[in-house]
Order: structure tokens, then sequence, then C-alpha cells
């Protein structure tokens, strides 16, 4: 795990099969991939609440709300220690810093997928190269990638937060999907039409992929 740094790595005394056992399901990785806009969060809150009800344990890392804490904008820092380390620690757009943000996600899902909890990530991580990083980091099995399929223009349509404009009229550089690239995941576990179906029938779509998996026995 750690090379020369002098940090050893402890081996939890409940393992993950006790605390699996005890939810009465499986621990795992739902990973939300798809451009801003596309549904991401409202599905992956939909399904946090119905697995919620199915007595469930979850958690939703959602990129908007991660961005003003674990992950905040450098001008969003302050260090009592020097204002330098805003630059370094802050998180941007640029390609290395959605590399780092993704990096760090998938550190703080799999944290939870070794405890037993259903973790939800809705995050646009357009990089294969990021997501498949996360996948192969993690348990076999344990990262789902599943698809929010929604063409740009639906997404450009609905502008929930008035960013496409902005990065239309050049306000916002490297926007996904105008300027910068998103790349769609070639072999995902599952894909979602989300221009075409409801936020309800696209989580029950989730739990059946549970359900067959026997993530979820529910
Ligand atoms: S990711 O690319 O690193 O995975 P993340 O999901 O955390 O992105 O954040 C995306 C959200 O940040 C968008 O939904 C949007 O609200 C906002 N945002 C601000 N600037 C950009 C940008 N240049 N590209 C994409 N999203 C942006």
């Amino acid at each position: 795990m750690n090379n020369n740094t002098n940090v050893t790595w402890h081996e939890h005394s409940v393992s993950r099969e006790m605390r699996e056992k005890k939810n009465n399901h499986k621990g795992c990785i739902i990973w939300f991939t798809g451009l801003s806009g596309s549904g991401k969060s409202t599905i992956a809150n939909t399904l946090d609440h119905k697995l919620h009800q199915l007595g469930v344990q979850t958690v939703v890392l959602d990129g908007d709300n991660v961005r003003h804490g674990l992950n905040a904008a450098p001008g969003m820092l302050e260090f009592s220690h020097g204002t330098k380390f805003s630059k370094r620690f802050g998180l941007g757009f640029s390609a290395i810093d959605r590399e780092e943000n993704i990096r760090r996600i998938g550190a703080v899902a799999e944290i939870f997928a070794q405890t037993g909890v259903i973790a939800l990530t809705a995050f646009i991580s357009p990089y294969h190269v990021d997501r498949d990083r996360v996948r192969n980091t993690v348990k076999e099995g344990d990262f789902i990638e599943i698809f929010v399929d929604t063409p740009i223009e639906v997404c450009e349509h609905r502008d929930p937060k008035g960013l496409y404009k902005k990065a239309r009229a050049g306000e916002i550089k490297g926007f996904t999907g105008i300027d910068d690239p998103y790349e769609a995941p070639v072999t995902p576990e599952l894909t979602l039409l989300a221009a075409e179906k409801t936020p309800d029938i696209l989580a029950d779509e989730v739990i059946t992929f549970l359900k067959n998996k026997a993530i979820i026995s529910l």
C-alpha cells in the first residue's frame, strides 16, 4: 500500500464481512458519470431515498457538494500555515485537477464500500483513465459504472445552473462538453437513458441491477 513512507496498513478488527452481514447487503460504489445537467445528482438522490426506505446503508457523494468541502476550489481555502497551500491543495477543472478530484472521491468511496455501505457518487468524471483507475483500485465487482446518457442538447436546454450559457458566452473556459472533453464509458455496467425516463424509473433500474448482482437481497 505504501512504499518507504513509514506508514503501515492496519487490518480492521471489524471485518467488511461482519459489517455486510449486519447490514444484510453488500457494500459497493455506484459511480454515476455524465455531463453536467445530465441528471446524475437527481438520480443518485432518488436512488438514495429508495434504498434508505429498504433499510440499505447509503451515502451520496456529489460533485457540487464535495467541491465545497473536501475538494474545495483554491479560492475557498484558507490555511493557517500559509496562503500558498490554497493553490496547491484546492481543485479546479483542469485535467489534472479533475484527475485528483476523482482520485480523492474514489478513495473516500472505497472506505464506504469497505465498511459495507453503498456509496453513490455523482461526478462528471469525464476521463476514462480516471474512472478506470478507481475501478482498478477497489475490490473486483465493487465499482459499478453507470453512464447517465443524456444528449448534450438536452443538458444545455435544461441548464439548471446557467453554466452552459456562460460557457457559450466564453465566461467559463474548459466547460465539459463545450470546450473540454467528455469520454463516455464504452462498457459501463449500466446505461440510463435519462432524457427519456423519469428519475424514479431510472432509480428502479439500478435497484433491479443490484438485486440481480445479489448486492441487495431485499
Ligand atoms: S469533474 O469533472 O471533476 O468530475 P465535478 O462533477 O466534480 O467535475 O463538478 C462538476 C460541476 O462543477 C458541474 O456540474 C458544474 O456545476 C460545475 N462546473 C464549474 N466549472 C465547470 C467546468 N469547467 N466543467 C464542468 N463543470 C463545471
